[in-house]
């Protein structure tokens, strides 16, 4: 897949009518292609340029600033833990030489068959429930080796599909803009459902709200 597809063109037509300037429907766009592709490619970016009427050299620039964004093809879950202060003291690094030797790669690594690409990231922001581990964006919290195998082992049987969509996409974050006096904005906004974590059922809705702030 490169280009976005018609429903993602519109999906993107959408976002951009929500902003006085085009350009700033930019990072949303991306996570459309993100969503579609599970990395940003060139010439979808090129697509994206095309659609804002920016040069593809303005969007990927723009693109590579943030490490929520991917340039090469990654595995259908994207497995983070995060190693920051207080996952550390609780465990984090005995927790990626454990995920590590469970999945054959090291961080920044893909597993053959596709299915996991492992990462360590800094502080995902649920540090009371140290060590953290996001898989497409979606929270486990108090992770110890032992729920982190079953973890991979739900997934590998596709237990947690419901729960965890493709690609590390944002999508089931999004929710209708709630500002007041948005009315086109709430129309045009795709209105899809909330994401759920597991361990912490609260971190979805605080997620929503947070994104619903922002957009
Ligand atoms: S230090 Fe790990 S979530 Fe904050």
């Amino acid at each position: 897949m490169a280009r976005l597809t018609p429903d993602n063109e519109q999906r993107a037509r959408e976002l951009i009518s929500l902003y006085p300037y085009a350009r700033s429907a930019l990072i949303p766009i991306l996570h459309v292609l993100q969503e579609q592709d599970g990395h940003l490619s060139e010439d979808g970016m090129g697509h994206v340029a095309e659609l804002l009427d920016l040069s593809t050299a303005e969007v990927r620039g723009t693109a590579t600033f943030y490490d929520m964004f991917h340039f090469e093809p990654v595995g259908k879950y994207l497995v983070a833990i995060c190693t920051n202060i207080a996952c550390m003291l609780q465990g984090a690094y005995r927790l990626v030489e454990h995920a590590e030797g469970r999945l054959g790669v090291a961080p920044g690594g893909t597993t053959e068959d596709g299915m996991f690409t492992l990462e360590d990231a800094e502080c995902l922001a649920l540090c009371g429930n140290a060590p953290c581990v996001t898989v497409n964006w979606r929270f486990f919290g108090d992770v110890d080796p032992e729920s982190f195998d079953q973890l991979i082992e739900d997934l590998r049987a596709g237990r947690l599909d419901d729960e965890i969509p493709l690609h590390g996409t944002l999508s089931r974050v999004r929710r209708v803009t709630a500002g007041a006096g948005n009315t086109a904005a709430r129309e045009a906004q795709p209105n899809v459902e909330l994401g759920t974590s597991r361990t912490m059922p609260a971190v979805a809705s605080l997620n929503a709200g947070h994104l619903d702030g922002q957009q």
